[in-house]
C-alpha cells in the first residue's frame, strides 16, 4: 500500500486536510504530522474534534518563534519523521511556514512534493506567505491549482508540468458546513471581523486605527480575535473592551466560523481563507489588505480591498455586489478529484 505523509500545522491546513484525509484514505495510508505551529486548543484541537479527523501520528511542538527559527526547527524534526516513515510522497497545503518546511525537507530527500493550493500569488514579497508559496511551487512534483488564474501564474514562472486545475478543497468543506449550520448564531445584524496579518496587528497605531474604524460602523462588530492580535493588544496594555461597538470573542471553530459568516451583514478580514469562504457563502467581504491572491473575488464587487484609507470601509460596505459565479472555486468535489489523481501519480510517479 502506498503511503503519503501530510504536513499540517496552521488552522487553515486542518480545514483543507479534513476532506483530503477522508478521500485519500480510500486508496493509501495517510500519515499526518502536525508541526505545532498553531497550538492553542481553539486554534488546533477543536478542528480535529469537530471535523472528525484522525489524531496526527506526529505532533511536533514547534510553537511560535521568529520565521527562521520556527521554519528551521520544523525542518530539523520533519527530516527525522520523513526518514523514519519513508513515504511515497509528502503532501503540503497553502502557504504557511509549515508548508515550506515540509516542501523543503521532502524535496531534499528526493521525495515528491504534492502542493494543494498551488499557483496563488499576491505579488507582495513582503508577505512571508508569498515566499512560502513561490518556493513550494518550484519544488513540487504535482501541483493542484484552485483557479484558472493560479494555473496562469504557474505558467508565467515556467511551471506547466504536472499542474492540475482542481478547484478548491475549501469549497468542499463549505458545502458540507452549509448543511450542518441551521440557525443564526447572533440574532441582530452584525459584521464579522477577523484580522491577524502582521502589518495590521503588529503596529499598535495601525491596530487602534482599524478598531476605531470598526467602532464607527453602522452595525455592531463581532471580532473573532486571533491570538496574535490579542497578544498585541495586551502587550500594549490596551483594554479590548475599549471599543463599545466591537465585541471581541475567542477564535471560532470551523462550523461556528461558517455560521457567523453566513449570517453576517458582511465579513471584514485580512485572512485568505475567509475571503474565499465569504464568497462561497454569497457574502460581501471587505479585505483589509493592499492586495489579494484571491483576485477573482474582486471582479464583481463581492470583495473590496481597503487598506490605507480606512474611511473607505463605510462606503465599501454599502456597495452591492453583482454577478455571482457559484462554481468559481469548483464544484465541491475537489478532494475527490485530487485524490484520484494522487493515486495515479503514486502508482506511476514522474519526478
Ligand atoms: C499563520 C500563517 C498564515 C495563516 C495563519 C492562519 C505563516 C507565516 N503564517 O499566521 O499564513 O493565514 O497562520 O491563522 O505561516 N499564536 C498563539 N497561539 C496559537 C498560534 C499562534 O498564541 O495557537 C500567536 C503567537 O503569539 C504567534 C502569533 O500567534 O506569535 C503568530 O503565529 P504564527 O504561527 O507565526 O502565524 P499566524 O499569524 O497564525
Amino acid at each position: 500500500m502506498k503511503k503519503i505523509l501530510a504536513v499540517i500545522g496552521a488552522r487553515p491546513q486542518f480545514i483543507k486536510h479534513a476532506p483530503m484525509e477522508l478521500e485519500l484514505s480510500k486508496y493509501m495510508e495517510v500519515v499526518t504530522v502536525h508541526t505545532g505551529q498553531h497550538y492553542d486548543t481553539n486554534m488546533s484541537a477543536v478542528f480535529f474534534e469537530e471535523l472528525k479527523m484522525k489524531e496526527p501520528r506526529y505532533l511536533l511542538q514547534v510553537g511560535s518563534a521568529r520565521h527562521g527559527k520556527q521554519t528551521g526547527q520544523m525542518m530539523i524534526e520533519l527530516e527525522q519523521v520523513v526518514e523514519a516513515e519513508k513515504p511515497d510522497a509528502v503532501l503540503v497545503y497553502g502557504d504557511t511556514n509549515s508548508t515550506l518546511a515540509g516542501a523543503l525537507v521532502a524535496s531534499k530527500l528526493h521525495i515528491p512534493v504534492i502542493h494543494i493550493e498551488a499557483g496563488l500569488r499576491s505579488f507582495n514579497r513582503d508577505m512571508p506567505e508569498e515566499i512560502n508559496r513561490v518556493l513550494t511551487d518550484h519544488v513540487s512534483a504535482l501541483l493542484f491549482a484552485p483557479t484558472v488564474r493560479a494555473v496562469e501564474n504557474l505558467s508565467k514562472e515556467g511551471i506547466t508540468h504536472s499542474v492540475h486545475l482542481s478547484g478548491d478543497v475549501m469549497a468542499d468543506m463549505v458545502q458540507i458546513a452549509r448543511k450542518i449550520i441551521q440557525n443564526p448564531p447572533i440574532v441582530h445584524p452584525y459584521y464579522l471581523v477577523t484580522l491577524h496579518r502582521p502589518y495590521n496587528t503588529d503596529d499598535p497605531v495601525r491596530l487602534s486605527q482599524i478598531l476605531d474604524a470598526l467602532n464607527g460602523l453602522d452595525h455592531p462588530v463581532v471580532f473573532a480575535m486571533h491570538p496574535r492580535t490579542r497578544h498585541k493588544l495586551l502587550a500594549e496594555g490596551v483594554d479590548p473592551g475599549h471599543w463599545e461597538n466591537v465585541s471581541i470573542i475567542e477564535p471560532l471553530s470551523y462550523f461556528d466560523s461558517i455560521a457567523h459568516q453566513a449570517y453576517a451583514e458582511a465579513v471584514i478580514t485580512d485572512s485568505g481563507g475567509v475571503q474565499k469562504e465569504a464568497y462561497l457563502l454569497g457574502k460581501k467581504c471587505i479585505t483589509i489588505r493592499p492586495e489579494t491572491e484571491w483576485v477573482e473575488t474582486l471582479e464583481h464587487g463581492w470583495n473590496t480591498l481597503v487598506f490605507e484609507d480606512l474611511d473607505a470601509l463605510n462606503q465599501a460596505l454599502k456597495q452591492h455586489p453583482g454577478y455571482y459565479q457559484a462554481d468559481l472555486y469548483g464544484s465541491g468535489q475537489a478532494s475527490v478529484e485530487i485524490s484520484a489523481i494522487i493515486k495515479d501519480f503514486l502508482n506511476f510517479p514522474i519526478k
